[in-house]
């Protein structure tokens, strides 16, 4: 059993989540929102802040995968793709953390060839150390260190993802 330590305790975590709600709801004003989920990662994190929005937020997933030991080619495998369309919708990915911000440039182009009206971008978590790719982030609920990090829909080979707060493994 590794050793966890809290990095983001619940409430800081959820209230920042709260807050990030608050802002998409100004920005999308009387609009519909599409949330896509990229499992499995997000899914604490996107509860979260649908509940919190009056918006009314459809719920996607997509489950990705980058393929192992072809890492510099930054291909991403598609296990799951979405289920409806997202022509003329406007769009936010979901996602758990952004790291190399591989995962995300490759869903960005695959899903702007979708055609939604908009589309952008909210991650709980980013290590801005550790981007290679280039990527504009309209959401991000904490920055950082180069930690590993665990909880809050976030795992270890599977587990700790049900933590109610971030921690790290040293
Ligand atoms: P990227 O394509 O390098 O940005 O990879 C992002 C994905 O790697 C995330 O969606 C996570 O699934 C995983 N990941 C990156 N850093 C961590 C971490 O510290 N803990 C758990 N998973 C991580
Ligand atoms: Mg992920």
């Amino acid at each position: 059993m590794e050793e966890i330590k809290v990095l983001i305790n619940n409430s800081k975590l959820e209230k920042r989540i709260v807050e990030m709600a608050k802002q998409i709801e100004k920005d999308y004003k009387g609009k519909n929102i599409v949330f896509i989920g990229i499992l499995k990662g997000s899914v604490m994190f996107m509860t979260q802040l649908a509940k919190n929005i009056k918006n009314n937020v459809e719920l996607e997933f997509m489950d990705v995968s980058s393929y192992e030991g072809m890492e510099c080619t930054g291909k991403v495998k598609i296990n799951k793709d979405i289920r409806n369309s997202i022509e003329g919708k406007d769009v936010i990915i979901v996602e758990d953390i952004i790291d190399t911000g591989r995962t995300l440039t490759f869903l960005l182009e695959y899903l702007k060839q979708k055609n939604p009206n908009s589309i952008k971008i909210a991650t709980m978590l980013s290590k801005p150390s550790r981007r290679i790719k280039e990527l504009d982030v309209n959401y991000i609920g904490f920055a950082i260190d180069d930690k590993f990090v665990v909880g809050y829909g976030l795992d270890y080979n599977e587990k700790y993802r049900n933590l109610p707060y971030i921690g790290y493994i040293e």
